[in-house]
């Protein structure tokens, strides 16, 4: 496996669990596996609705000695209704409650988006608050306090822009030391893997699959096929590896964290051993050359009528 390094010297594992679409029901069960598989780095937020279950088997493999807890990495989310300065360290410690925990590894703004708190979802356009940097600053500093209170290790934010991100180091104490972005070969974000890593921030990369499994209201009518391009498949076939593989082993290549959700042992288990693949010079930069601009997740939910977000802000046309 893996690992990169933060600024302090601790070390992330490269591959983790993704959960977002893992049923309850089923993610306990993906989760148990892929621990004995090997899994040292899972995935969670809040607004998942599953973290209960995952806490139960994480629990028990401590429990058991299966794991150490400082071999774990754990992440959580912030969901976007608890983005206030009095809401954010009971949000957090909910969480912990759910996962049986009593600290995170990394906890993320999940999105730069208010919600009116005590809903878990918008409806309409004036559910929604705007983002703005004393909304930031306020939040941000309760998690400055909730790692100063050793509830967590690290921070972090998702679908942060690189404008955002400058807003935030600019007001940041404890710098934020991961993005969570939604990350593939048809959207490489280059110009904000740059600035993250300048800035010593790692991107981690959703939906690294394409997440052909989001539910109907997150699709496009037609959307491109990530794991299905002939240029994968063909790669694929050079490896003798499946295409999956392919996509991951490129976002470790790459130098970002990826995280691919699965419930199904065999493909748990092949995900895991991406880590391993080494693609040539020539595929990465063939690879490269798939970008266009796509995003799967295009954040147009937030945009609804009267909302103050458009997804052009949301994502600062970036
Ligand atoms: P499943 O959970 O049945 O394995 P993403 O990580 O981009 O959100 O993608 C998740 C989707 O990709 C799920 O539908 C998941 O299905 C599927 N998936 C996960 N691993 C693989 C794999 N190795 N090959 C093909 N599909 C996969």
């Amino acid at each position: 496996m893996k690992y990169y390094s933060l600024s302090n010297g601790d070390q992330i594992p490269g591959l983790g669990l993704g959960t977002w679409k893992s049923a309850p029901q089923v993610v306990g069960e993906a989760v148990k596996q892929a621990l004995a598989l090997g899994y040292r780095h899972i995935d969670c937020a809040a607004i998942y609705g599953n973290e209960t279950e995952i806490g139960q088997v994480l629990t028990e493999a401590l429990n058991q000695g299966q794991v150490q807890r400082e071999e774990l990495w754990i992440t959580s989310k912030l969901w976007s209704n608890a983005h206030h300065p009095e809401a954010a360290i009971p949000a957090l410690k909910k969480t912990l409650q759910d996962l049986g925990l009593d600290y995170l590894d990394l906890y993320l703004i999940h999105w730069p988006v208010v919600i009116q708190p005590g809903i878990p979802f918008p409806q309409t356009g004036d559910q929604l608050l705007p983002f703005t940097e004393d909304s930031l600053r306020g939040t941000w500093q309760a998690l400055e306090d909730a790692v100063d209170q050793g509830l967590c290790r690290h921070l972090g934010v998702s679908n942060f822009s690189a404008k955002k991100l400058e807003m935030l180091l600019a007001l940041a104490r404890i710098r934020p030391k991961i993005n969570q972005v939604e990350l593939h070969p048809y959207l490489q974000q280059r110009k904000l893997l740059a600035f993250a890593q300048a800035q010593g921030i790692l991107l981690t990369g959703y939906s690294p699959l394409g997440s052909g499994d989001r539910s109907a209201s997150f699709k496009q009518a037609v959307e491109p096929q990530l794991l299905a391009d002939p240029l994968i498949t063909e790669i694929a076939t050079q490896q003798g590896c499946r295409p999956a593989q392919v996509l991951l082993a490129w976002a470790l290549q790459r130098g970002t964290i990826t995280i691919p959700k699965s419930t199904n042992p065999e493909r748990l288990q092949e995900n895991l051993a991406a880590a391993d693949l080494v693609l040539t010079d020539s595929q990465m930069a063939q690879i490269g050359k798939l970008d266009r601009h796509y995003r799967y997740v295009s954040g147009d939910f937030w945009a609804l009528p009267g909302s103050p977000y458009t997804v052009l802000s949301l994502w600062d046309g970036e």
